[in-house]
This record gives C-alpha cells, sequence and structure tokens, in this order.
C-alpha cells in the first residue's frame, strides 16, 4: 500500500468538514474520489499533503506515519498534489514554468524530462515561449499537471482536472491521464464529473457530508445504479 488514510477529521477553524476518512491506494492504481458539491474532496487532498492538517487519525506514505508533517516535506517524500485553481505562473514562459519545477529526483528509471512532457502534451511544445497568462484554459491545466511531474511523484493528486474545459478538451485530457495510468503512474482523482473519472481508474469512494458512504472497483459500481443516484448527480 503506497497511501493509507486512516479515520482522519479535518476542520477549517470550528467548521468541522471530514469525519473519518479512511482509503488506500496501492502503487500503479487510479483512484476517483467522488462526491457532490462540498463534500469534503479537496478537504481529503489538502489533508494528505499537509496543507490542512487533520487534527485526529492517520495518514501512511508506505507505512510511514506523515499527518502533521509538512507540506515542502510531504511533497518531497514523492506526492504531487494538482490543485483546482492551476496554479501557473502567468508572467512566465511554458518553458520557465517547467524549468523552475524541476526538482533533483533520487530516482535513475522513468525521470520526466521536457521531452517526455511533450510526448504527453504535444500541445504545450510549441507554445514553449508564450506566457501561462495567455494560455487557453486546457493548456493552463496540461502545464499545472506538467509542472507536478517534473517533481518526479509517486503519486499524483488531481484536484477537479476537468473542470471548466470543453467537452472536446477534456476528452483529450482523459487520454492524457490514461496514458500517464498506462505508464504506472498512480493517481487520486476528485472529480465531479463522475463519468470522466471512472473511465480512468480502477476504483472509486463516494463521499457525502464528510464520510466515505462508498467504496468499490468501478465494475461493480457500474453495476449498481442505485448507488449513483443517491450519492452523485447522475
Ligand atoms: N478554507 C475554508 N474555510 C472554511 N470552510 C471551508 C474552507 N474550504 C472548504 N470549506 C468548507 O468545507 C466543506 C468541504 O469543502 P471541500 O472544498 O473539501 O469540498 P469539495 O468536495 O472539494 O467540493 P467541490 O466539489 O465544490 O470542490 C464545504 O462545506 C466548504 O464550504
Ligand atoms: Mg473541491
Amino acid at each position: 500500500m503506497i497511501l493509507e488514510v486512516d479515520n482522519i477529521y479535518t476542520a477549517y477553524g470550528l467548521s468541522q468538514v471530514l469525519f473519518g476518512v479512511s482509503l488506500r491506494v496501492q502503487e500503479g492504481e487510479v483512484i476517483s474520489l467522488l462526491g457532490r458539491n462540498g463534500v469534503g474532496k479537496t478537504t481529503t487532498l489538502r489533508s494528505i499533503m499537509g496543507l490542512t492538517p487533520p487534527k485526529s487519525g492517520s495518514i501512511r506514505w508506505r507505512k510511514e506515519e506523515i499527518a502533521g508533517r509538512p507540506t515542502y516535506e510531504i511533497s518531497r517524500l514523492g506526492i504531487g498534489f494538482v490543485p483546482e485553481d492551476r496554479r501557473i505562473f502567468s508572467d512566465l514562459t511554458v518553458w520557465e514554468n517547467l524549468d523552475v519545477a524541476i526538482r533533483p529526483s533520487g530516482k535513475k528509471e522513468n525521470v520526466w524530462t521536457l521531452g517526455r512532457i511533450f510526448a504527453l502534451f504535444p500541445a504545450l511544445e510549441p507554445l514553449q515561449k508564450r506566457k501561462g497568462g495567455y494560455l487557453s484554459g486546457g493548456e493552463q491545466q496540461m502545464l499545472t499537471i506538467a509542472r507536478t511531474l517534473m517533481s518526479n511523484p509517486d503519486l499524483l493528486l488531481l484536484d477537479e482536472p476537468s473542470e471548466g474545459l470543453a467537452p472536446l478538451v477534456v476528452h483529450q485530457l482523459g487520454e492524457q491521464i490514461s496514458k500517464l495510468r498506462r505508464e504506472g503512474m498512480t493517481i487520486l482523482l476528485c472529480e465531479q464529473n463522475t463519468r470522466f473519472s471512472l473511465d480512468l481508474s480502477d476504483r472509486l469512494y463516494i463521499l457525502e457530508k464528510g464520510t466515505v458512504k462508498y467504496e468499490g472497483t468501478v465494475q461493480d459500481f457500474r453495476k449498481d445504479e442505485k448507488i449513483g443516484r443517491a450519492y452523485l448527480a447522475i
């Protein structure tokens, strides 16, 4: 098990948001974390990253306790977070955005290079000299993911990557995430776009009001329409 989240309770000040969330991610898996607006998906990712540390419960990375550790340490251990709000530098070019994200990795195999980034996101290659602020939403999303990949993570946390993108762009992004999956990347994917997310995933968790209401394989979930209707906007 690469990541084990065990019974975490997370709050923003006095406002309690997660009530005992547990989930597991194995190496090479793509996991969907689904649920309607405001159920705690982003807060779960923020808890894992140490941005909003849980008040209680345990988060283990390769069996090592990481709950409460500072974010820079957690990201250095190999967890890459792609937040919802696409944090690229708008005054820097695409190339500069990628260059500042490079971080030496202890890894010898499968290291991310610009060549590998452009093989995954061919649309970025001709835009290397363009400033981040002049990119389309889809290009910004690719660049945000690419920046995180440059730090050579072992686990990628993706928060609503399809949000606000045109259907054709969402489709392309799905193919790119599929390719990452085939290359063996482990991914925890938060999405409101259930169909998009499930097509890419092995297993899923559904959150409601800060608790896990369903967990299972995508295959099993698809056999039971009632679950989707009860907890998701489908
Ligand atoms: N910084 C914050 N301060 C206080 N409350 C917050 C903060 N961020 C989120 N919340 C609240 O926590 C709850 C869960 O929010 P969270 O962002 O984790 O949900 P989500 O499932 O990611 O929703 P969405 O699908 O809209 O992204 C919501 O009620 C939200 O209003
Ligand atoms: Mg969210």
